[in-house]
């Protein structure tokens, strides 16, 4: 599996970063650099680093980070949308999307430094993720302390059941284009056409106003903020090792987490809420449970959280559906309408491993069991593991590597395993050379 693991990675690597799939995402995305990054981090430290330079070279110069970075050398027809809807540029002159995702990245640099100290690449990457966060506030953040997305494609859960309110409410002609999804994914596990069509309308409406003013869509959604809170802890670390001050990132961390209690927790789940009319957007969204990465979350929030993933979401069985399979909305098939994808699981993972031990490890299991069956899918149907979503798909393939050296497979301890041996000897054999940009 990890040889197996490598080889998607290895497939997929485009001299600097890696697509998430050759086909269906044939250019960078950001949060997805950030998960490639903490599993390459395991087997070549290189390209980890080389993977969020090449990202946050695209950064624009009101710290935004894009998320999507146009290859030029790929064919505007291979993706929609693609630049030239878009229309937009980097300083450093590269074509890119005008939305953001959930910033990761900070988290994923810090992971990358432990795999391998390098404060070069830390001094280099810090004042960049400091931008990215500072974005944020400026543009972004509500007189309650939370920060707001305005796009479904902002919150990497596009397709969520959550969204499906606020979007109803967005008028939107046809598309004017023609979706290339469906060339490589059977319609019945992607967005519907009417959902393209909104999207297109938000991100043009988006776009028109100068990437400046939020539309119809304007949404606090509590995996975003969390890993905003989380890059901020990480920030922190990453301050100290090089001797700046932690302090006001601390701060920040602590802010985020107590406004995200005050506005957006409900009785055992993390809710997102209408930026605009400041009501609750109540859903059965899985991202609801992501702020358990929140380290300073109170132990009985944290508790109620984990008793949710147990009763309504079924973690005990190892799967982590992306929506509550009770729901009226769920669908096992459908984009982020159920079924389960490993960045989802692999961050709440991260949030049990210091609080249930237990459970992490089942769903340690459960992420390996679903590859094992089959293979380094998109997503998967949280009940029969069947896979969905393009095949070899990257994050897929770099978080089994990460659970893989953590966990061990099949329960051995990764510690001078297999695991390790084998990681150690891919490394050896890593002689692809970097293009990182300066
Ligand atoms: N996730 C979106 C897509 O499906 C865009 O980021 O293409």
């Amino acid at each position: 599996m990890i040889r197996e693991a490598v080889r998607v990675l290895v497939a997929n690597w485009d001299g600097a970063y890696t697509v998430p799939s050759r086909r269906l995402y044939p250019h960078q995305w950001s949060w997805d650099s950030a998960f490639v990054a903490i599993g390459n981090a395991h087997w070549s430290p290189r390209r980890a680093r080389s993977e969020l330079l090449s990202l946050f070279g695209a950064q624009w110069r009101d710290g935004r980070v894009p998320h999507i970075v146009f290859n030029p050398r790929v064919p505007e027809g291979a993706y929609f949308p693609g630049p030239e809807f878009w229309e937009a540029r980097a300083p450093s002159g590269a074509a890119t999307s005008g939305i953001v995702q959930p910033p990761v990245h900070a988290l994923a640099a810090w992971r990358v430094h432990q795999a391998e100290p390098n404060p070069a690449f830390l001094r280099r990457i810090y004042p960049r993720l400091v931008a990215q966060q500072r974005f944020l506030r400026e543009a972004r953040r509500s007189a309650d302390g939370l920060i707001s997305i305005v796009h479904p494609w902002e919150s990497g859960m596009d397709n969520s059941p959550a969204w499906d309110g606020t979007l109803a409410a967005v008028q939107a002609g046809p598309m004017g284009a023609r979706r290339r999804d469906l060339t490589h994914v059977s319609a019945d596990e992607r967005p519907t056409d009417r959902d393209y069509e909104r999207y297109t309308a938000l991100a043009r409406a988006y776009r028109d106003t100068g990437y400046r003013r939020a539309g119809a869509f304007a949404v606090e959604d509590p995996l975003f903020n969390a890993a905003y809170g989380v890059a901020e802890a990480s920030l922190a670390r990453i301050a100290d090792a090089i001797g700046r001050d932690p302090e006001p990132h601390r701060r920040e961390a602590a802010a985020i987490t107590t406004a995200m209690i005050a506005h957006l927790y409900d009785d055992g789940l993390f809710q997102a809420r209408d930026a605009t009319t400041g009501c609750a957007i109540r859903s059965q969204s899985a991202a609801g449970l992501v702020p358990l990465m929140l380290d300073d979350l109170p132990r009985e929030i944290a508790n109620a959280l984990i008793g949710t993933a147990l009763d309504r979401f079924g973690i005990g069985d190892g799967q982590l559906p992306s929506y509550a399979p009770g729901a009226a909305e769920f669908d096992p098939v459908r984009y982020w309408r159920g079924p389960s994808w490993l960045n989802l699981t692999w961050m709440v993972w991260q949030g049990l491993r210091h609080r249930r031990a237990d459970l992490a490890e089942r769903l340690a299991e459960g992420m390996i069991g679903a590859v094992g069956r089959s293979g380094f899918r998109e997503y998967f149907d949280p009940f029969t593991l069947a896979g969905h979503g393009s095949h070899d798909f990257s994050w897929s393939a770099a978080l089994i590597l990460d659970v893989a050296a953590e966990h061990g497979l099949d329960g051995v301890p990764p510690a001078g395993g297999e695991v390790a041996k084998e990681l150690g000897g891919l490394a050896e054999a890593d002689e692809v050379g970097d293009h990182v940009p300066a």
